[in-house]
């Protein structure tokens, strides 16, 4: 497989750790589009959503995908969590024919891990929120080429092996 993967999925379901381990297993690049926001904005999604609004953090975000879209190497990309919702954003993963991977995490263990994590997550600041955002999206990420069903139990080494089958 030489083709570039995209994980999708909501926050707190484990993009940046399987598509870590993805990529460490096809010896691919591995991006973060969060992370590459963060190193070439100075500030991180979050920061940039409580400062200058959601729209703005959205045209920042379409503008990086577009640059780490680019590259036409192997390479494994973990979405930010709204990033697949934006119809531009999924046109143009569908013009560099990438591999879509949908991380379908129920709510729950979505939810726990944005509470354990302790980070500042703007667009989920209450449980409420969170599930209304949570499935408000639901129908734009089964628009991804593959599901991957993902239960408390599953290792990271198994949803790997489910991305790869
Ligand atoms: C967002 C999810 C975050 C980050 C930003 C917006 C969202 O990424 O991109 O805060 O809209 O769901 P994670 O899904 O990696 O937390």
């Amino acid at each position: 497989m030489n083709r570039r993967i995209v994980i999708l999925g909501f926050m707190g379901c484990g993009k940046t750790t399987v598509a870590t381990e993805l990529a460490r297993q096809l010896e691919y690049r591995f991006v973060d589009l969060d992370s590459f926001i963060t190193e070439s904005q100075g500030r991180s999604p979050a920061e940039i959503i409580e400062q200058d609004g959601e729209p703005a953090f959205r045209q920042i975000e379409s503008l990086a995908l577009t640059e780490v879209l680019k590259d036409r190497d192997g390479r494994v990309i973990a979405l930010g969590g709204g990033t697949w919702s934006v119809p531009a954003n999924r046109t143009l993963i569908a013009l560099h024919d990438c591999l879509t991977v949908w991380l379908d995490a129920p709510f729950e263990v979505c939810w726990q891990r944005i509470i354990d994590s302790r980070t500042v997550r703007p667009l989920a600041p209450d449980r409420e929120t969170a599930k209304a955002r949570f499935e408000s999206r639901r129908d734009d990420y089964s628009l991804a080429e593959r599901k991957i069903p993902i239960q408390p139990s599953n290792s990271v080494a198994a949803i790997v092996e489910l991305c790869l089958s």
